[in-house]
């Protein structure tokens, strides 16, 4: 008796373990007889807004907060000494009207100078220039003089330069700082070294070591962590910011261009959006604005996508129809989109592609895309969009027009939105979802079912909120595993961008961000990685990858998608394994063409981690890819997928 229940133990045990390992190796299918739908050249790319101090105090390398005393608290960001005047006539700037007078401080021994705390500091590294650069003029007596110094966080002094005045009419000055003292936090201290007085104005200070080393440049290290993405399209300016939490505070591309002194300061909305973290000293110079914009696009070798205002203020802060422009009253606000495709795509000798070409770029920026309105909803929407729709297939029917689809991924606004989309015949739909790492895992088969003759779509704004709202390797990880059905689905999903993009760390109003800095360092996020693995491998046409005849969608915590590169010739195969256990995958390539040849060695790119943690400051590289060999054997690719890891295998191929 007690033989068989040993007997039967051991079968149970068999069974059990066979049972296991049947569970446990999985067969996919790839089929390789024909290139499906193509990846859009405009697939994977960027969102770029100006919110967690993204541009003013980011990318936009100015160091100087509030440099043309315009702030609604003229002084904010600066502290005065000795008899220093606010002044607003006779400045050089109209729309920039007020300016610093430094008075005689009346005594040989006292001084009038102003001090500048920077964005969170002053950023400035030993061995870097800086080109320090003021408009001025003296007042009475042409020959002035002022010191410029910069001050480390004990208020030493550990670089300064003089600057002689020499005309009574407004000039611009500069001078190049060489500070042999690196110093996170420093401050700039400008002072009267003569008798006075002195007026000044667009106090400026920029590293010498731009993007490309233009003036009004942008930092290069975070430059460089953009393009090293490959970005295939750039949407810009916002988000919110587009919006404004009033009409007269929305992004106005008009104001953004021509010279730089004279763009008029705009307030910016994340400065009060969130009360817990509240910035009332953030504001937009507009200092990198469209102009520079379309330049960063066109450097980056992404297209460029603006989006302008439709004619609606930020509807969760305005609920009431009278903070909106009347339908019949938005003749403005279609001509600033009218005028903003003649500013990019003009020639030389129309009204705006003429302000572009004096601005430095003659030839046309070649913009295909414009989208109207960010995340707008109800009727209000659709009976604004249809005036732009109309006036833009009139005048310039090659551009595609990007509509919205609300703020959520589904609901009622989403349901409504649509059909309405369809019906207005936009060219692509605009979701945006920042949704639980359980809603991106749950969504991977989202597009499988869409209307393939409808609208595109452009998921213009995602990122997966794990509960602490933090970038962690499990959020980066979901969207990867997401993103399997964003490339299977490559013939309805035509774009789609990560968002926000950036992030100050010391000045954050938003999270989790692409990437991440402070005022000398770039981190890359586990997210930016996977953005990075997609754009890179986007290959040119979608590959059939099914189990059991079904696309790859989360069954048992696996997620796959194929493509072809016919230019590279790779076959590219993304796996996200979500599961806590490892699996072996056996991928058998099916229908090859007579005349491919696919290589045996396999190129091998993992991204894996443990679920909580991040790259910060501190710890850049804590998750990095890295990369590895597989091998095809008998026309099976053997894949080991370890648990909660993303992996990209590239396959050479000859035809
Ligand atoms: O990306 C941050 C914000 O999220 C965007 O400004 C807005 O479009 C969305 O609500």
């Amino acid at each position: 008796m007690r033989k068989y229940f040993v007997y039967l133990f051991l079968l149970f045990g068999v069974f059990a373990f066979q049972t296991r390992v049947a569970a446990q190796s999985y067969e996919f299918e790839l089929d390789l007889r024909k290139n499906g739908a193509p990846i859009q050249s405009s697939m994977y790319g960027l969102f770029f807004e100006d919110i967690n101090f993204g541009a003013d105090g980011g990318l936009y390398a100015e160091l100087i907060k509030n440099r043309s005393f315009d702030f609604p608290q003229a002084l904010m960001g600066w502290k005065s000494f000795g008899k220093v005047d606010l002044r607003n006539e006779g400045g050089p700037f109209d729309r920039n009207p007020n300016y610093v007078r430094l008075n005689n401080s009346g005594h040989g021994h006292k001084h009038t100078g102003i001090e500048n705390e920077g964005f969170t500091g002053i950023g400035i590294e030993r061995g870097k220039t800086y080109r320090f650069s003021v408009w001025a003029r003296g007042v009475g007596n042409a020959k002035q003089k002022i010191r410029i110094e910069l001050i480390d966080s004990r208020n030493n002094p550990f670089e300064h330069k003089e600057i002689e005045i020499d005309s009574r009419e407004w000039k611009k000055y500069e001078v190049i700082l060489t500070p042999r003292r690196t110093e996170i936090h420093a401050s700039l201290r400008v002072f009267l070294a003569s008798e006075g007085p002195v007026d000044l104005e667009h106090v400026s200070l920029f590293p010498t070591d731009t993007w490309k080393g233009r003036e009004n440049g942008l930092r290069k290290d975070l430059v460089e962590a953009l393009a090293e993405l490959k970005p295939m399209i750039f949407r810009f300016p916002g988000g919110c910011i587009v919006e404004g939490t009033d009409l007269e505070t929305r992004y106005n591309w008009k104001k953004s261009i021509g010279q730089v002194e004279n763009r008029p300061l705009n307030e910016n909305r994340w400065h009060y959006t969130f009360t817990h973290r509240f910035f009332p000293d953030y504001f937009q110079t507009y200092g990198m604005g469209f102009y520079e914009l379309f330049l960063l696009s066109e450097d980056i070798g992404a297209e460029p996508l603006p989006v302008v205002n439709a004619g609606l203020s930020c509807q969760y802060q305005n609920s009431d129809e009278s903070c909106h422009v009347p339908v019949d009253q938005l003749d403005e606000y279609v001509q600033d989109a009218l005028d903003l495709i003649e500013f990019a795509n003009g020639s030389a000798d129309t009204k705006w592609g003429k302000i572009r070409a004096e601005m430095g770029h003659p030839e046309p920026f070649n913009m295909k895309y414009i989208g109207i309105g960010n995340e707008q909803w109800g009727p209000e929407y659709p009976a604004r969009l249809e005036v732009f729709v109309k006036a833009i297939r009139k005048q310039y029917p090659e551009i595609q027009i990007i509509g919205s689809s609300g703020p959520h991924s589904d609901g009622k606004e989403f349901d409504y939105l649509w059909p309405e989309m369809a019906r207005l015949k936009v060219d692509l739909v605009d979701e945006h979802y920042y949704r639980s790492p359980e809603w991106f895992l749950s969504q991977a088969g989202r597009y499988d079912n869409y209307d393939r003759k409808g609208p595109k779509v452009f998921a213009g704004e995602y990122a997966c909120h794990p509960g602490n709202r933090k970038n962690n390797f499990q959020s980066a990880l979901c969207e990867a595993a997401f993103m399997t059905g964003l490339e299977r689905n490559a013939d309805v999903v035509y774009m789609a961008t990560y968002a926000p993009l950036l992030a100050h760390v010391d000045a954050w109003q938003w999270r989790p961000d692409l990437i991440w800095f402070d005022n000398f360092n770039v981190v890359r996020t586990p997210n930016y990685y996977v953005q990075k693995l997609y754009a890179h491998y986007a290959g040119t046409n979608v590959l059939p990858l099914t189990w059991n005849k079904r696309s790859i969608a989360g069954e048992e915590g696996l997620y796959a998608s194929s493509v072809i590169d016919t230019d590279k010739k790779e076959i590219i195969v993304k796996i996200a394994n979500a599961a806590k256990e490892a699996k072996d995958i056996k991928i058998n390539l099916t229908r090859i063409p007579r005349k491919m040849k696919i290589s045996q060695d396999v190129e091998l790119i993992t991204l894996k981690g443990e679920a909580d943690v991040d790259n910060t400051i501190e710890n850049p590289t804590a998750i990095v890819p890295s990369t590895g060999t597989a091998s095809v054997s008998d026309n099976v690719l053997q894949v080991s997928m370890d648990a909660e890891s993303f992996k990209v295998f590239v396959m050479k191929y000859q035809d």
